[in-house]
C-alpha cells in the first residue's frame, strides 16, 4: 500500500484529486489541442487530419455531432458554432438514439463521433452504422489508437492528456475547442470573413490565458467554493441557459448530479416560463449562464423572473451585471461571444467538485459509473 499511495500522490502531483487536477490542467490541454492549427495567414484552421479538401468541405450540407453524455453536450455547443460560423445547418443526438432509431443516412452530411476514450459502446455502434450506410464520419477523440478513432480514420484528436476522474472536464473543453476549429475552416470556405476568422483565432489564442484566470481566482479567492458551500445542501438545482449557452447549462447540471448527487435539471431560459417556474422557490437555486451577447437583455429579465419568485439565482457570466441583479456572480474573461460557452462551463466544473467536496462525496469514482460505459 506503501507504493501505491506513493504512486498516486505521484500522479495526482499535489492535487487532492484527479478531478482538481484535470480542471486545472486545462489550459495546458487548451494550447495542446491549439497547437498548430490556427492558420493566421490565411484566417483558418489547419485540420489535417480531416483529410478533406476545400471542395469536399464545401460540398457539407449538414453536420451531425454524435456522443453520449458529456460528449453528446459537446456535440450540442459543436452544431451551435457550426451553424453561427459556417451557416450549415448542425445539430447533435446521443448516440445511443441514433444508432437504434435506423437513421437515415445523408451523403451531404458530416458525421462527428464524439468520445474521450474512443470505446463508448453506443459511439462506436452509430461509427459502424454510418459506416455500413456509407455515411461521411470522422472522430472527434482523445485516445489515439482507440476503437472509434480506427474506425473513423480520419478526424480531429483532442490532445487533452490522459483524463482518469469518472467526470469528464479537459476533454470536454478540447472538444468544444475542436468543433470552434471546425466552424472556422467549415466557416472560410464559405462566407466567413477573413476578418471575422481572424477575431476567432485570436479569441481561441487567448482562451488558455483566460481559463488560467478563472482557475486562478477560485485559487485565490475560494470564489466558487463559497458559492457550493452556501447551495450545496439543496435538494435540487436548476441549470438555464439559453440558445448557445443551453448546452453549457445541460453539462453543467451533469457534472453536478455526476459527482455531488445533488439533482439538477437544465432548461433552456425559454422554457422556464412554460412549466419549471412553479418550481421555484427560497430553497430551489439557479445557476443562470450570462453571455455578454445580443440577448444579454433577455437573460437579464430571466434572473429578474426567477428572483421575483424568490428563487436564488447564481450568475455565470462574461458581462458587467447590475449591482445586486444576482445572489452570486461568477465572473469569466470577456471573451468572443461564439466561444463564450467554452469559458463558461469553467466555472460549472468547479462548481460541481466543490460542491462534491462539500458534501464529502467520492470525487473521481462516482457511485453506480464507469469512466467508459463499453458494454450495452
Ligand atoms: C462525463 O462526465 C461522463 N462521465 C459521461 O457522460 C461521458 O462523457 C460519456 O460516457 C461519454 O464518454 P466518452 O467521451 O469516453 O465517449
Amino acid at each position: 500500500t506503501t507504493v501505491d499511495t506513493g504512486s498516486e500522490d505521484y500522479a495526482l502531483g499535489g492535487h487532492p484529486d484527479f478531478l482538481a487536477k484535470e480542471i486545472a490542467e486545462q489550459p495546458d490541454a487548451l494550447r495542446r489541442a491549439l497547437a498548430g492549427r490556427l492558420d493566421t495567414r490565411f484566417a483558418t484552421a489547419r485540420l489535417g487530419g480531416l483529410g478533406m479538401d476545400p471542395r469536399e468541405l464545401r460540398g457539407v450540407r449538414r453536420v451531425l455531432f454524435l456522443g453520449c453524455g458529456s460528449a453528446y453536450y459537446a456535440g450540442e455547443i459543436g452544431a451551435g458554432l457550426v451553424e453561427q460560423l459556417a451557416r450549415i445547418p448542425a445539430a447533435a443526438e446521443p448516440a445511443g438514439e441514433f444508432r437504434h432509431r435506423n437513421p437515415v443516412v445523408d451523403p451531404d452530411c458530416l458525421y462527428v463521433a464524439v468520445s474521450q476514450s474512443g470505446e463508448t459502446a453506443d459511439t462506436l455502434a452509430a461509427v459502424q452504422e454510418l459506416r455500413r450506410k456509407g455515411g461521411r464520419v470522422i472522430g472527434a477523440v482523445n485516445v489515439i489508437g482507440s476503437a472509434i478513432s480506427r474506425e473513423c480514420g480520419a478526424g480531429v484528436f483532442l490532445h487533452s492528456g490522459p483524463e482518469v476522474s469518472v467526470a469528464s472536464t479537459k476533454a470536454v473543453t478540447t472538444m468544444s475547442v475542436s468543433f470552434a476549429m471546425l466552424a472556422v475552416l467549415l466557416g472560410r470556405v464559405r462566407d466567413l470573413s477573413v476578418a471575422d476568422g481572424r477575431r476567432l483565432l485570436d479569441g481561441l489564442a487567448a482562451l488558455p490565458r483566460h481559463v488560467e484566470a478563472v482557475l486562478a481566482e477560485d485559487a485565490a479567492h475560494g470564489t466558487v467554493a463559497a458559492v457550493a458551500q452556501r447551495w450545496a445542501h439543496a435538494s435540487s438545482m436548476f441549470f438555464v441557459g439559453r440558445t448557445r449557452c443551453s448546452p453549457v447549462a445541460r453539462e453543467g447540471a451533469q457534472k453536478l448530479k455526476e459527482v455531488s448527487y445533488c439533482h439538477a435539471e437544465a432548461y433552456p431560459a425559454s422554457e422556464l416560463k412554460h412549466g419549471p417556474l412553479a418550481l421555484v422557490t427560497p430553497d430551489m437555486p439557479s445557476v443562470v449562464v450570462v453571455p455578454d451577447d445580443e440577448l444579454l437583455a433577455k437573460n437579464v429579465g430571466t434572473i429578474e423572473q426567477i428572483r421575483a419568485r424568490g428563487g436564488p439565482v447564481i450568475a455565470v457570466t462574461d458581462a458587467e451585471l447590475p449591482a445586486g441583479l444576482a445572489d452570486a456572480v461568477l465572473r469569466v474573461p470577456r471573451t468572443e461571444p461564439e466561444l463564450a460557452p467554452i469559458l463558461l462551463g469553467i466555472p460549472l466544473q468547479l462548481l460541481a467538485r466543490h460542491a462534491a467536496v462539500a458534501l464529502g462525496r467520492d470525487v473521481d469514482r462516482p457511485r453506480n459509473l464507469a469512466k467508459s460505459v463499453t458494454v450495452e
